[in-house]
């Protein structure tokens, strides 16, 4: 099966944009809501959560993964490449791919957990790709708690949104990343307030697509995992109240969501 994690609700925009464009593949999810935020955990931490976490699917039968979460993804990617043997996919180099081709004047906006900030991989790999383009990145720490709240169109979520927005529309760049998978569920109000002009980049719908191309390009793997028969499973290491329904709102069906200890 494949394998996807996250901090909690975020990743569960990746399972969504996965199960739309490779149907037939079940999907073992796993949020560590116990653990939640990972945005403002330290390295250390995000690399022992993301090797649980992947071993936890492991167990349950995946054997392709995919961190659908910035911040662990950021500190944790590598290593985790290095650690497993499974093929591991994760949002950074997809988003980043297509900022770099998306970008007209190579003004690049990030907005994510501190966590992903401070590490400066999109910064790095943007760079990477295009010496010539300047990053303008903005750590945005409230608005994970206001998603895994339900609290998506309030009055008090949109003006923090512009807040943090505001800086990175004052440096006129024409592309900004979604460097966090929670932030899709605010795409709405975040698109009129860095500007309708600005190409938004998805990490959830690159990292689907992503996983799309690789299973196309790997015949052997996509057979293995290839079973419409069997249902997917979503796992959480904790059940806060409002978690159910952003999960249902997310899917746009009931998720039965099964609490696990971890
Ligand atoms: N959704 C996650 C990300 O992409 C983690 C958010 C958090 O738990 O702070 O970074």
């Amino acid at each position: 099966m494949i394998g996807i994690f996250d901090s909690g609700l975020g990743g569960m925009t990746v399972a969504r944009a996965i199960e739309s464009l490779c149907p037939g593949f079940p999907l073992l999810y796993f949020g560590d809501l116990a653990r939640t935020p990972y945005g403002s955990k330290s390295t250390e931490r995000l690399i022992e959560y993301s090797q649980k976490n992947i071993e936890f699917l492991a167990e349950h039968g995946a054997t392709l993964i995919v961190i659908a979460c910035n911040s662990a993804a950021s500190a944790a990617g590598e290593i985790m490449r290095q650690r497993f043997s499974y093929p591991i996919i994760d949002v950074i180099a997809p988003a980043v791919e297509n900022a770099v081709t998306r970008s007209h004047t190579g003004r690049v906006g990030i907005i994510g957990t501190r966590a992903t900030i401070a590490s400066e991989i999109y910064q790095r790999c943007i760079k990477e790709r295009n010496p010539a383009a300047a990053t303008y990145t903005q750590a945005c720490p409230l608005l994970v708690p206001l998603v895994e709240e339900g609290w998506i169109n309030r009055r008090e979520t949109k003006m923090i949104v512009k807040k943090y927005i505001q800086p990175l529309r004052r440096q006129q760049v024409d592309t900004l990343i979604l460097g966090c998978t929670h932030y899709p569920l605010l795409k709405s109000i975040i698109a009129p307030r860095i500007g309708n002009r600005v190409h938004i980049v998805d990490s959830s719908i690159e990292a689907a697509k992503a996983l799309h191309t690789y299973l196309e390009a790997n015949t052997d793997i996509r057979e293995k995992l290839y079973n419409p028969k069997k249902a997917s499973r979503y796992f959480v290491s904790d059940l806060p109240a409002p978690v159910s329904p952003m999960a249902n709102a997310i899917f746009g069906r009931t998720i039965q969501l099964e609490k696990v200890h971890v």
